[in-house]
């Protein structure tokens, strides 16, 4: 993310582009008009440069630091609180996923949210009896629209690209449960006709993920990954 830009002119500056929040832009714009700007002096340039460049460093590392520490900290979850999930929290959660790219921006993702302990009993049944499911207090399933996608890019559409897209939002969905104090875990082990006649689901919708979400009950150690050496090819496979 490119936490904000800055237009230079002789005797003033504008701020535009992407902001974080309008908190941080306010915040921004305050502590240099503090420093730098006075009514009847022209601006130092050259000081402003320096402040922002360091205020932009500052930032993006920050930023980094964050969705690394996210990436590496979630774990899987499989045992929940018995702790309800707030509406709202799920909102953050589906807002988050939707960011996710696609290709041609098409979106092919649908989200079914899940709360009836009926339903959910459903779910873990079809997902050959994972009971940590039922025991979630809510449970989101992540499914992708495959017409969307073959309208747009045809057989590739279709089998490729809706469930990289899809993919890329659950993932998404998972991380920001994670930002959120939240645990979740990725269930793809499940018969997928069992589960869309549970929900509901129309024929070119593919349900993708099951993921039961709530207040982790467990602290899970970390799993091991492959090694970068292992993983890593130069230039050809
Ligand atoms: C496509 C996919 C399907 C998965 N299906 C299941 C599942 O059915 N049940 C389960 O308990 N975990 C499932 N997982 C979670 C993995 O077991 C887990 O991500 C992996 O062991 C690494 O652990 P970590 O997520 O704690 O880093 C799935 C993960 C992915 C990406």
């Amino acid at each position: 993310m490119v936490p904000f830009s800055f237009v230079f002119c002789a005797d003033k500056f504008s701020v535009e582009g992407n902001v974080s929040s309008p908190v941080e832009s306010h915040h921004c714009l305050r502590s240099i008009d503090s420093r730098f700007h006075h009514p009847d002096k022209k601006v130092d340039e050259t000081k402003l440069k320096a402040f922002v460049a360091q205020e932009v460093k500052l930032r993006v590392e920050g930023e980094i630091m964050g969705i690394l520490e996210a990436i590496k900290g979630r774990r899987s979850i499989r045992a929940f609180k018995d702790q309800e999930v707030s509406e709202e929290c799920v909102e953050k959660l589906i807002d988050a996923a939707r960011w996710a790219p696609s290709a041609g921006n098409i979106q092919p993702w649908e989200f079914i949210i899940v709360r009836k302990p009926e339903i959910k009993r459903k779910l873990a049944e079809a997902a050959l009896g994972q009971s940590f499911i039922e025991e979630a207090p809510v449970v989101i399933v992540v499914c992708a629209d495959e017409n969307r996608s073959s309208q747009g890019y045809g057989v590739r559409g279709k089998t490729l690209y809706c469930i990289q897209d899809t993919a890329a939002a659950i993932q998404n969905v998972h991380l920001a449960a994670y930002a959120l104090g939240l645990g979740t875990c990725w269930v793809g082990a499940f018969r997928e006709e069992e589960a869309r006649k549970t929900l509901k689901i129309p024929q070119g919708v593919r349900p993708v993920a099951v993921i039961p979400v709530g207040y982790p009950a467990e602290t899970p150690q970390q799993r091991s990954r492959r090694p970068i050496s292992q993983i890593v090819q130069y230039e050809t496979f």
